[in-house]
Order: C-alpha cells, then structure tokens, then sequence
C-alpha cells in the first residue's frame, strides 16, 4: 500500500490548478444513462472514485471513453444491458447507488445492491427510496439488494425531504426528469453540485427550476437527448489547498476555483488571519508568519460550514492560538482524525458531536493512518505544518478523492512524496 511522506516546514509559494468536482462528476456520469444519446463531460477529475464509477457504467452496457489530454468523458448509452449494479461495485463506493434512479426512469426497473462508502456514519438511503415511492416505483429490500420497479413509468409527484440531503436531492432529480408530469422538491439542498446538475440535465432537454435553491420543480418530459457538459469546479479540493496554504504559511493562487462557492471557509479562514481574494483566474490565498486566531465553526448544508472541509480546517486551527470549538452536525462519525492528529502533538477533545481543539505553537511529524477521505487530507495538511517527517498511511483513501495531490503541492515548494511498496 503506497504511503505519502512529508517533510513540513517549506511555505506554499505557487498556483495550483483546482479540477472539475468529484462528487458533481458522480451524478453527472449517473445522468449519462437517461439518454440513448452521448453525454460528453468537459474538466472530469481523473480519480479512483470516477474511473470506478465509468466501470460501473460500462457493466451496464454504457460506452465509455477517456480522452485523458483533453481532461474528457464521453459516455453513451444507446442501450441499457443490465439494470443489476451488484454488492462488489456498489460497496465501494456509495455514489454508485445513483444509477438506481436513471435505471428506472430508463428501463423502468432496478436492482441495486444498499451502499458502502466511507465509514463516516450509518449514511441510509432511506430518502431516496421514498423519493421513487412517491413517484410511483415499487421498492423491496431484499438480501442487501434494493429492487425497484415502475413498469409503468414514474409520476411526478410532491417530495418533502424531512432534513437536507445531497444525494437524496440530486437522486431525486435523475428520476424525476422522464417522470410523467411534474416534480417538486421541498427542502431540497443547495450545494452548488445540484447546480451543477440541473445545468447538465437541462442542456441534454430537462426542464428544471430552482436547482441551488431549497424548491426544485422538474417538468418530466419523454425523452433526453445528449449534450457536452463543463463539470463545476470542484470546492472541497479548492478549500483543502487554501487551508493547506494557511497551515503552512504561503501564497498561492487556487487556479479556476470559483470563489463564491467557499463563502463560509473563507469567513473562518479571515477570522484565522489568512487572507482570501478573489483574483481574475480563481482564489487567492495568502498567510504570513505569526501563530493563526482560533474560530469555531459548526458544520450545516450549504451555504453553511462544509462537513467535507471540517477534518481539514481542524488540521489548521490545531495550530491558533488558543481554544476552538467545532461542531460537526452532518455525520455522527466524523472525527476519525482527531486522534491521528493527536498523534502530531495537537490537543482535541471530542464529546459527542464536539471536538474542543487547544491550540500548540507546533506540531512534530509522526506516522499516522488515514481513515477516509477528507481525513487523510487533513493529515497531509498537518504534517506540511509540523517540524521533522510525517508519513501518511493508506493513502487509496486520499486517491478517491484528490488527483495529483502530490504534485500540486511539490507544485508549490512542499517537500512531499509517494512512497509506493511492491
Ligand atoms: C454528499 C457528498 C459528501 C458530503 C455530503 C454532505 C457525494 C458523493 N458525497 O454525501 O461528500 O459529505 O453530501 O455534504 O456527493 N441521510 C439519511 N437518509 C438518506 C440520505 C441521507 O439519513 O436517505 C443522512 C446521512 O446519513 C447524513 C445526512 O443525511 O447524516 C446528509 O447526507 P447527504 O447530504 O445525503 O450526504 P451524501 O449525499 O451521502
């Protein structure tokens, strides 16, 4: 298993180019599947997660293509060949359980194994599954396996989710586009994602309203056509660089980031004390000497705090002056990085759903373990901050998720490298 070893203490001095959204690109590949038509998607993050997804999609009877140079996917469904995504490829990850909805507005049934995906909390699906029952599917859990059916086709219907969700909202959406009349979601999230998304589907002949607000109307329609689509930039990997380059002190540009979708990080990371501007080619970050001030920050559904940016933006104020507090209201899960940190010299209580974070005026490289995604992240920012080697372990978590990590960051002046064991 290949590990990421750093050596911190170099400042961030540099511009680093931020790619299309992973976790847009997911749904965007999912959408693929409504259309006999092709779907090309522009600015597609070359991650383990979206190959993984492209896979999935081929064993489905999607033509998949790469243009690798061209940062291009370009996925065609003329014909569906299987409506099964089974337990081995759904596991894996959980955005691949968003094939269920465009199986069924396609096909008109589904079989589609219950989710894995990172060990961030219990993450139902229960949601989704009502969303398609209100439009008429008829859903049966059976060994692990969800079976839906709507041999008739789905209805539009009236959805009002009893909390925010993102995958529940854009599920939703997929279905609802070739549903008989119209859909109106309630409550739905706002993420820039769902955007996104509407966007897409809208160029390939859906009628959606609303998307980035809390109501969506869809106004089904028979068929989709294809379309070439620019995938969002991609706000997580945005905000990880920016808290990377106040952690260790810098300036850097964050190249095609788009400012507006970070409003909440950036108040924290003021707060801090780093500067952040928007600049004509994307972000601009800026932090020079002096210890950073504490700030608490309470996670929400956009545009409040990110969950996906918690682990990381706890990695810099483990580093203030004095006490923060952090709330994580999103996953009951989520501080899986605390004791890794830990292992840095930072000081963290957690209670509950409640991490109190005593500021050290440094942090000393250690061997840590990353547990998922936006953790091990974190870790990679910690140890560009602290004295001496910090070698990161398990790193296919951070594949998921960030391309080129490494790269981009050496990019910059960081002393960092993959260690690849046989
Ligand atoms: C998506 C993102 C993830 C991010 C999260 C919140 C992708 C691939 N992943 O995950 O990176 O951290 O949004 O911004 O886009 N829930 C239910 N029942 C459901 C659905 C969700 O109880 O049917 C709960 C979840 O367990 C969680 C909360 O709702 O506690 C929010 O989850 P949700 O917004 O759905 O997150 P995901 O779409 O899974």
């Amino acid at each position: 298993m290949d590990r990421i070893a750093i050596t911190g203490g170099s400042a961030l001095n540099g511009v680093i180019p931020i790619y299309g959204a992973k976790n847009s690109a997911l749904k965007l590949q999912a959408a693929a599947l409504l259309s006999p038509e092709p779907l090309v998607l522009e600015n597609m993050p070359d991650l383990a997660d979206t190959r993984f997804m492209a896979q999935l999609l081929a064993s489905l009877g999607v033509e998949v293509a790469w243009i690798k140079e061209a940062r291009t996917l370009r996925l065609h469904a003329a014909e569906i060949a299987s409506t099964i995504a089974p337990y081995d490829q759904v596991r894996k990850m959980r955005a691949s359980f968003n094939v269920l909805g465009p199986l069924l507005a396609r096909v008109g049934h589904a079989t589609v194994s219950l989710p894995g995906g990172c060990a961030i909390g219990a993450r139902p699906v229960d949601l989704h599954l009502k969303a398609f029952e209100a439009m008429g599917a008829d859903i049966h859990i059976e060994q692990g396996y969800v079976k839906a059916a709507a041999l008739r086709g789905l209805k539009g219907a009236e959805i009002a989710f009893p909390f925010v969700s993102v995958g529940a909202t854009e599920h939703a959406m997929l279905a609802a586009v070739l549903a008989q009349g119209d859909t109106v979601l309630r409550n739905a999230a706002c993420e820039p994602e769902i955007a996104d998304l509407a966007d897409c589907l809208n160029a390939m002949g859906a009628r959606i309203e609303g998307a980035g607000s809390p109501e969506i109307t869809v106004r089904g329609v028979a068929r989709l056509a294809g379309a070439t689509h620019r995938v969002v930039s991609d706000r997580i990997e945005t905000g990880t660089y920016a808290l990377a380059a106040a952690a260790a002190g810098g300036d850097v540009l964050l190249e095609g980031a788009n400012f507006h979708h970070n409003e909440a990080l950036w108040a924290v990371m003021k707060a801090a004390g780093a500067s952040v501007e928007e600049a004509s080619r994307g972000v601009h970050v800026r932090r020079r000497g002096g210890r950073v001030a504490p700030v608490d920050i309470e996670t929400a559904p956009y545009p409040g705090f990110p969950t996906d940016l918690q682990a990381q933006t706890m990695a810099l104020l483990c580093l203030a002056d004095g006490q923060s507090r952090i709330k994580e209201t999103i996953f009951e899960n989520r501080f899986m990085h605390a004791p890794e940190l830990a292992r840095l010299g930072a000081q963290i209580a957690v209670h509950g759903n409640e991490a109190v974070v005593t500021g050290v005026e440094r942090l000393f490289g250690a061997p840590v373990m990353a547990t998922d995604l936006r953790a091990s992240v974190s870790l990679v920012i910690a140890g560009l901050a602290a004295e001496g080697q910090t070698v990161v372990n398990r790193v296919y978590h951070l594949d998921r998720g960030f391309e080129r990590l490494e790269a981009k960051l050496a990019g910059c002046g960081a002393q960092i490298e993959r260690q690849r064991e046989d």
